[in-house]
């Protein structure tokens, strides 16, 4: 039998691509704000849906997953974000929040309900999204970078937290933090400001979300059994 794995913010992008390279192998559980934001369907997924900003509809997810795929799940991708730019002196407290609830506190409670599920079907892998600018910080994305950055802290704390499970138990927390990756979430930026990344860029190009998905698919995999508690950088030597 596969194993179950969760992809939050699967319709498009980053979680798409992963979705794709993922279903071969294992059983998906596939997420988006709603079953009309699939762009794309991946065959023999379940489809479970929440606005990750309305803290009510977080919580009746996390009981869905329990109760429909609990006892069978092995890895979770907190992969859905979402970014405001704009200056902090203009940035509106409604898109901070919004930044805040589905960036981390989303992942937080997802964590919180699996970790748990984890503990009692002694292991699995949780990998969260984070990004580049989690460490670097960017103008404009003062709050977005906030956000990715509590990410890497959280997960690198779960990862010693579950070392205190004990033995059996046999579970890895992990982050991957993107670069500039070509998705909707960075088509709007303008000409000018791609080319002067593609030229801070080693690998003198963009990235690409099968760039993410393969790096996902190995940290997800046995192969990495011995990555843990870490930060993985996607972004071809950008810093
Ligand atoms: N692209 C990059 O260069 C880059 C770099 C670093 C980090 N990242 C991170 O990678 C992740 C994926 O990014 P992407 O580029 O693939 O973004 P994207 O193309 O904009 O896709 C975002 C995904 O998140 C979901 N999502 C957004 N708001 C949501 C909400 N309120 N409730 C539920 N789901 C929601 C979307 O679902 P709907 O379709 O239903 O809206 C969609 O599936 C994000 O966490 C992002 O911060 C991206």
């Amino acid at each position: 039998m596969k194993k179950k794995v969760l992809i939050t913010g699967a319709s498009r992008g980053l979680g798409l691509a992963i979705a794709k390279l993922l279903a071969a192998d294992y059983q998906l559980i596939l997420h988006a704000s709603s079953p009309s934001s699939f762009t794309e369907t991946i065959p023999g997924a379940d489809i479970l849906c929440a606005d990750l900003s309305d803290a009510e509809q977080v919580a009746d997810f996390c009981k869905q997953l329990k109760k429909q795929h609990g006892s069978e799940l092995y890895g979770v991708i907190n992969n859905a974000g979402l970014t405001f730019d704009n200056s902090i002196i203009y940035q509106s407290e409604k898109h901070i929040d919004a930044m805040m609830q589905v960036n981390l506190k989303a992942p937080i409670m997802i964590c919180k309900t699996v970790m748990k599920l984890f503990s009692a079907n002694g292991g699995g892998v949780i990998i969260n999204m984070s990004s580049i600018v989690g460490e670097s910080g960017n103008a404009f994305q003062a709050v977005y970078a906030a956000t990715k950055a509590g990410l890497v802290a959280f997960s690198k704390s779960l990862a010693q937290e579950a070392a205190a499970l004990g033995e059996d138990h046999n579970i890895r927390v992990l982050c991957v933090s993107p670069g500039y990756i070509e998705t909707d979430m960075t088509a709007n930026i303008p000409h000018e400001i791609k080319e002067k990344y593609l030229n801070m860029i080693p690998a003198k190009r963009l990235g690409k979300p099968a760039d993410v998905a393969e790096t996902v698919c190995f940290l997800l995999s046995e192969k990495a059994s011995y990555i843990n508690g870490t930060n993985i950088h996607i972004n071809g030597g950008l810093f």
